[in-house]
């Protein structure tokens, strides 16, 4: 196995081959991802909700998170990975984020971490990628900071939005972050946003104009009950509630209806010892 590494990814983007990104919060989930080609591997904290039933991001923590990749890291020996640092575990101080970044690689065996942030972000990068630690930045929209950005919404939708959300990807580039994640942007403004930089971009909700795309597996898979709030962007490639479903019932079915176990299933046993059991 010939694994993904931050060398394989440049020369991608330099033949402009776009990268494919998927989240994986387990074992399963992770190896499936591998299976199937994924070129990175992301350990998101949209895990909080999707796979913890927590409310917002903001909940799930470092430990958790380290827990999490920890499983993942088991299944990846091709997929680059990228470890998600949560909410209040880098925002402190450059030597906070390092601290974190570094429990991110020694404990979770991660191969990267990602922040969510722009310019203010920069000192922080440039803190963690010197201590040879990778990074994938996070801009436009950060559900770490939804009460601040008023909600979930599309990011850089004014001129001067939009040359915010530059400024932020170029100062996360200049930090010396590999990639960055841009998230909830108008096609077109992502796109020029690409072209300005000289490191993939890696969309999600930002269009087709982006150096690749990030999904998360829960959702692109259709694990989710489907009354689930679901946003634009997502598109259901799979219908795993159904399927599943399906399976679980059937399993009750057979089960009430005493199908299940059948004959193949069973282990022989020795008629002389029924009948000493039955004496
Ligand atoms: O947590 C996550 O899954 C993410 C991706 C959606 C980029 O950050
Ligand atoms: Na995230």
């Amino acid at each position: 196995i010939k694994p993904v590494t931050i060398p394989t990814l440049q020369k991608q983007y330099a033949d402009k081959i776009p990268i494919t990104m998927l989240t994986a919060h387990n074992y399963p989930s992770a190896l499936i991802a591998q299976e199937a080609g994924m070129d990175m591997i992301l350990v998101g904290d949209s895990l909080a909700m999707v796979s913890l039933g927590m409310s917002d991001t903001s909940e799930v923590t470092l430990d958790e998170m380290v827990m999490h990749a920890k499983a993942v890291s088991r299944a990846t020996n091709r997929s680059f990975t990228v470890g998600d640092l949560p909410m209040g575990s880098y925002e402190i101080s450059p030597k906070q984020a390092l601290a974190s970044a570094i429990r991110m690689v020694k404990e979770g065996r991660m191969r990267s971490v990602k922040l969510e942030g722009g310019r203010e972000m920069a000192e922080t990068i440039h803190k963690i990628t010197s201590a040879g630690i990778p990074v994938v930045g996070h801009v436009g929209l950060t559900p770490q900071r939804q009460h601040a950005l008023g909600g979930f919404r599309v990011q850089g939708n004014t001129v001067g939005k939009a040359m915010s959300l530059l400024r932020d990807a170029q100062a996360v580039q200049d930090a010396g972050a590999f990639c960055v994640v841009l998230e909830c942007v108008p096609q077109d403004i992502a796109g020029e946003v690409t072209n300005a930089l000289k490191i993939p971009t890696i969309g999600i909700g930002a269009g087709n104009r982006t150096s690749g795309q990030v999904l998360v597996q829960i959702d692109m898979l259709g694990t989710r009950p489907p009354d689930s709030f679901m946003p634009k962007f997502v598109k259901k490639f799979g219908d795993e509630w159904s399927s599943s479903l399906d399976g679980i019932r059937r399993y009750k079915e057979e089960v009430t209806s005493r199908s299940y176990p059948a004959a193949e299933h069973n282990y022989k046993g020795d008629t002389k010892v029924t009948d000493a059991l039955r004496a």
